[in-house]
């Protein structure tokens, strides 16, 4: 009996799945590597960094505003990147904690980014934050920012970005993420301007990355990608990188954020 509902439970989680996770094994892994993944452990260690006093100005980031006030975590994830009229720019969750460790705590850009992408053995500093603050946004649509004119310049740069081809082997996102059906070795290769792709991927950033152990972020998703693509480093939270992560999140728009995730 118990199987049986087993059963009925696992075809239905199927049903709900996307067409292409239906014919993948992805969906069955991503499953069983839920049930195993620590993330809970980053979201704490999170919640410690942004109460820690740090800096220059020995002060903690629970003033940080991620848009929708001083301190508001509550739902903030939902609506990034989205346009912050202090720095007069678009910003992503990444940039904007990084503008909350200059501004609140008087730390260099040099010092907050040394170390943003950590590794196996220990998270980066940006990285736990993000999973801590993302995961107060578990269960709530995604409504990224997409009113101001900063915004839909951000979309606009985003989309062209995808589609333009760069550096020695003249490849762009789309040369990858262009086509239905395309992989790397084990990696599906989603086509990340088709809502249908976009929405049950870029709604569970940042994740743990079970084939390197460690926890991983969307400004680490785009370095690799440039790196991938044998392209110099982007600049952390650039406008390059907050354009593109804007432009895929605009295409998932409405889908009910289910991450902190995991990923392959
Ligand atoms: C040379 C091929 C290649 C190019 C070019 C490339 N990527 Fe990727 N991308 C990958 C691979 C491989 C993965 C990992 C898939 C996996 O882990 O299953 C990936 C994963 C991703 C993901 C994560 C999807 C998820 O699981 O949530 C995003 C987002 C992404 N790429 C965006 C981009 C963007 C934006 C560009 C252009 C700046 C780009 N990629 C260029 C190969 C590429």
């Amino acid at each position: 009996m118990r199987s049986l509902a087993g059963t009925a439970l696992l075809a239905s989680a199927f049903a709900a799945a996307p067409a292409w996770a239906q014919q993948s094994p992805y969906a069955e892994y991503q499953r069983m590597a839920t049930e195993s993944a620590p993330i809970e452990l980053f979201e704490i260690a999170g919640e410690e960094l942004w109460k820690k006093q740090q800096g220059p100005k020995n002060v903690s980031l629970q003033a940080c505003d991620l848009g929708q006030g001083p301190g508001v975590l509550k739902g903030a994830y939902t609506h990034l990147p989205r346009y912050f009229a202090d720095a007069d720019r678009v910003m992503d969750l990444e940039a904007r904690l990084l503008h909350c460790m200059m501004t609140l705590q008087g730390r260099s850009r040099e010092e907050a980014t040394r170390r943003v992408f950590g590794n196996e053995d220990k998270a980066s500093e940006m990285e736990v934050l993000s999973a801590y603050v993302a995961g107060q946004s578990h269960g709530m649509p995604m409504r990224p920012g997409t009113a101001h004119a900063k915004e839909k310049a951000a979309y606009d740069l985003g989309r062209k970005l995808y589609f333009h081809r760069v550096g020695p082997w003249d490849f762009s996102c789309a040369s990858c993420h262009g086509e239905e059906g395309k992989r790397i070795r084990m990696s599906g290769l989603p086509v990340l301007f088709k809502p249908e792709y976009a929405r049950p991927l870029m709604s569970s950033w940042p994740a743990y990355r079970v084939s390197t152990s460690k926890i991983v972020t969307l400004q680490w998703r785009m370095n690799d990608c440039y790196r991938q693509m044998r392209m110099p480093e982007p600049l952390f939270g650039s406008d390059t990188t907050v354009a593109l992560i804007h432009y895929m999140t605009v295409t998932a728009e409405g889908v009910v954020y289910r991450g902190p995730g995991i990923k392959r």
